[in-house]
């Protein structure tokens, strides 16, 4: 695996690459470290679906509201390399900071339509500018034929849609279903905060999830979501931050269910004192 941290020679390598062999793909996915195995499966479609895969690094300080949070991330770079070279991923972009925003670099603005001051977006001022700005900022390095996002962080995908239309990239998006601990914790960087018996209980969140789209089989999706809402409070220790059901176009918020839209329910429970992540498709 070819480890570069320079832009310029990132775009000079991808150019090369292009140059060489015109039915090269390349695949581009984006990553803030901290691996696991739900990067690791972003990293598998696309080495099998392309030619060469690119992963990047960068702790993103744009998208962190919260200075405390971003010194507090994770940085297990020699662990992250091992797990990428397991994957057969071919490059990893590895910047420093002037790398991402050069000294005359002037933050963008997109027009979200909105979507950036919901759902996570409310509890998060701008946060998902913040990740658009390095996205897209990624995309000019890389110029890939296919970028990888997890549904896990379903507000996101549908942010970075977004992007790639307001900025006329010739790039596709592949979505990658949430890659799952064994009892259905959806896995995240932020796991590792939890207690081994955490980890097991926290369970409960996909358990609620999976019951509520078979609910909407046999009842109203508002019963149903404060069947859900119930069952999680009862756990103890856990705390619903939100639980909404959404159009996945708009991200508005929906009341019922009318077989025209998909819709997903998104969740956010604090539990051990961790914001734990979740969505479901109806
Ligand atoms: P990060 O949290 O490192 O996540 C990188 C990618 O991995 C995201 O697309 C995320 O949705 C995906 N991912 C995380 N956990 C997953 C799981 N359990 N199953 C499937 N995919 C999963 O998201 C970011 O970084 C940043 O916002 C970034 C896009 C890199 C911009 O800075």
């Amino acid at each position: 695996m070819h480890i570069i941290k320079s832009a310029k020679k990132l775009t000079h390598y991808v150019n090369q690459l292009r140059a060489n062999d015109k039915n090269v793909t390349i695949g581009l996915v984006p990553t803030m470290g901290a691996l696991h195995l739900g990067h690791a499966s972003l990293i598998d479609a696309s080495v099998v679906a392309n030619t060469y895969t690119v992963c990047s690094i960068f702790v993103n300080p744009t998208q962190f509201g919260d200075a405390g949070d971003l010194d507090k991330y994770p940085k297990p770079i020699e662990k992250d390399i091992e797990l990428l070279m397991e994957h057969k991923c071919d490059i990893l972009f590895l910047p420093e900071y002037d790398q991402v925003y050069p000294e005359n670099y002037v933050h963008r603005e997109f027009d979200l339509a909105g979507m950036d001051f919901k759902i996570e977006g409310a509890s998060r001022p701008g946060h998902f500018q913040g990740v658009c700005n390095v996205v897209a900022r990624f995309f000019e390095i890389v110029h890939p034929d296919v970028a990888y996002f997890g549904q896990k962080d379903l507000q996101q995908t549908v942010v970075v849609k977004r992007l790639v239309k307001l900025l006329n990239f010739p790039i596709q998006l592949a979505i990658v279903p949430i890659k799952r601990e064994p009892r259905g914790l959806a896995m995240s960087s932020r796991n590792i905060r939890l207690s081994e018996k955490g980890k097991n209980n926290a369970a409960f969140i996909y358990k609620a999830l999976h019951q509520l789209k078979e609910d909407v089989e046999e009842m109203s999706l508002q019963d149903a979501l404060a069947k859900a809402k119930q069952f999680i409070s009862a756990q103890k220790g856990a705390r619903i931050d939100y639980l909404l059901a959404v159009d996945t176009t708009t991200l508005e918020e929906k009341e019922k269910l009318d077989y025209k839209t998909e819709v997903a329910v998104v969740i956010v429970v604090e539990y051990e004192g961790v914001r734990l992540l979740d969505n479901i498709i109806l």
